[in-house]
């Protein structure tokens, strides 16, 4: 390695910014050997592991410090990429909010470790969800041969989850999905987009690359030698000329008329008429499973082509109907004039995580119920879908719960697929969330909450087995999981502290978020 690359590698390793100069120290005293030739330094990997072991305090180990022995480091599972924890059908939709599929995996299946000592499922056994988001336990389950029924009052949420554990004929998909693209373009020809934005980019290209030549105008904005704040928006603005003489020329509509809904608000008119377009098309499919997938192919392309700055796309500001300065990208970006490469790519890529579901599910019941878990009857409503596991559920019972249940003030889980509730129609029932963002985390939210959360247990417990065993996973800030035990004629029998290492927050100390496994008094 180079001593750059040594740097980069050790920091990661010891979670610890370590420099160039620090391992060149590192050389020159002769803690750890060099080597190369004629100029060049490098070090070796093995070399450096075994200097940090001895010397220096891993970060498991510093948090361990801080937290107590007892924090579980297996469970950051900061040894998975990306691509495993969003594998398969996890990634077909976004959703703030949902837990990692081998956090699930680790309580549900058969392993055992120094800190899970029993296994606490068995292939064949029910488990629910009764904050199932986006469907996570459905899947995970679905994968290690359990039956599982989820709940969210949440009627979009459950789609989602739904359309996860649904079962699907590719061929008709696939064959659906690529005739709405051959219809969408041949609607786009009677309109200028298409025209328009590929002169865009084209006038683009050239601005881009004479004002911010790659890598050489962020190579100066990080040697303060531009200021990027002042820079970056006189460019723009200057181009903005272009970009309205082609809006012009092409008799482009960026605003809607109307304002009243998200949809209204959040695309341009351009965009507005091809999910208009695409959203008719999907609504005459026969095979509803077929309709289904797609439409959820849908809501994922307008949420990706909502009218906002790259920078933006996680918490929406402003509506973005003209080109601006990207500091993401550094560069003059656009808004999007057209859904097409989007529903492409989301079709082709849904298919795929379908089919790699498919490989590894087991012939076992999921669903979703749509409802609010304090007073639903899940027997009467798996009924309504499904009499003969409605029936196997009276008889056998529901073996446990694992579920990451809402925290006080954090998220409105109805508000952040507003778009879709908008497109497809799905009543909403915000007022019936536990502990929206819109009710703060105040004493009274705290209190309200502690209520919502045991009053769920309270109605769910009627359907469990007597020898339950309850996972909940909370970042309870505010301690007030015990209360919400004791209300519920639980007991806390253990704390599985999991350290959470990509927070959010600002905050960078040590942190654990805790699972707490419950059982009856
Ligand atoms: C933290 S999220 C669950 C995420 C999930 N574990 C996942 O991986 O996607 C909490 C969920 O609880 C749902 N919820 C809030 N209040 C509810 C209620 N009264 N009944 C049922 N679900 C509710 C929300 O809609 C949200 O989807």
């Amino acid at each position: 390695m180079t001593i750059k690359d040594a740097s980069i590698w050790a920091s990661a390793y010891i979670g610890k910014n370590v420099t160039p100069s620090n391992i060149s120290y590192l050389i020159q005293y002769g803690r750890i050997p060099k080597n190369g030739d004629n100029g060049n330094t490098f070090v070796n990997r093995h070399d450096l592991e075994k200097y940090y072991d001895s010397h220096y305090e891993t970060k498991a180990e510093r948090w361990k410090k801080q937290l107590g022995d007892d924090l579980n480091w297996s469970l950051s599972f900061s040894q998975y990429k990306e691509s495993e924890t969003t594998k398969h059908v996890h990634r077909l939709h976004s959703y703030k909010g949902k837990f990692i599929p081998q956090l699930v995996e680790y309580f549900l299946d058969n392993h055992t470790d120094k800190f899970k000592k029993t296994r606490f499922f068995n292939a064949g056994d029910i488990i629910l969800d009764p904050f199932c988001g986006s469907g996570t336990t459905l899947v995970q389950s679905g994968e290690l041969g359990l039956h599982s029924i989820g709940i969210d009052i949440s009627a979009f949420n459950a789609f989602m989850s739904n359309v996860k554990v649904g079962k699907y004929n590719i061929d008709d998909v696939k064959k659906t999905a690529d005739l709405i693209t051959r219809n969408l373009k041949e609607f786009q020809k009677e309109k200028n987009n298409v025209d328009f934005e590929n002169k865009l980019l084209e006038e683009l290209k050239k601005i881009n690359e004479i004002f911010f030549p790659s890598p050489g105008y962020k190579y100066k904005v990080r040697q303060k030698e531009i200021n990027e704040q002042l820079y970056g928006k006189e460019k723009s603005d200057e181009f903005l000329k272009t970009y309205y003489k082609l809006i012009d020329h092409y008799n482009i509509s960026l605003k809607q008329e109307k304002n009243d809904s998200f949809l209204d608000k959040w695309f341009l008119q351009v965009v507005r008429d091809e999910i208009d377009f695409v959203f008719e098309q999907i609504k005459s499919i026969k095979n509803i499973q077929t309709k289904k997938i797609l439409a959820l192919v849908l809501s994922r392309t307008v949420r990706s082509c909502r009218a906002t700055t790259h920078a933006d796309l996680g918490t929406l500001k402003e509506p973005v109907i003209e080109t601006y300065y990207c500091k993401k990208h550094g560069k003059i970006c656009k808004p999007l004039f057209s859904i097409l490469s989007w529903w492409k790519r989301y079709s082709k890529d849904t298919i795929k995580r379908v089919l790699e579901f498919e490989k590894l599910r087991t012939n076992t019941f999921q669903r979703c119920l749509i409802g609010d878990s304090r007073t639903i009857d899940i027997i009467q409503e798996i009924d309504k879908k499904n009499p003969e596991f409605a029936s196997s559920i009276k008889n056998k019972k529901i073996a446990g719960i694992f579920s990451s249940p809402p925290y006080v003030g954090l998220i409105d889980y109805h508000e952040q697929h507003a778009y879709a509730y908008d497109l497809f129609g799905f009543e909403r029932k915000d007022e019936l969330e536990i502990g929206p963002l819109c009710r703060g985390q105040g004493l009274e939210a705290q209190k309200s909450y502690v209520k919502g959360i045991s009053d769920v247990l309270n109605n769910c417990k009627r359907f469990l087995k007597p020898d339950y065993d309850v996972f909940l996973v909370a970042n309870d800030k505010y301690g007030l999981y015990p209360q919400i035990a004791q209300r519920s004629d639980m007991k806390i029998v253990n704390e599985y502290k999991r350290p959470v290492l990509n927070r959010v927050e600002k905050d960078r100390s040590a942190y654990a978020e805790i699972i707490f496994h419950m059982k009856t008094l």
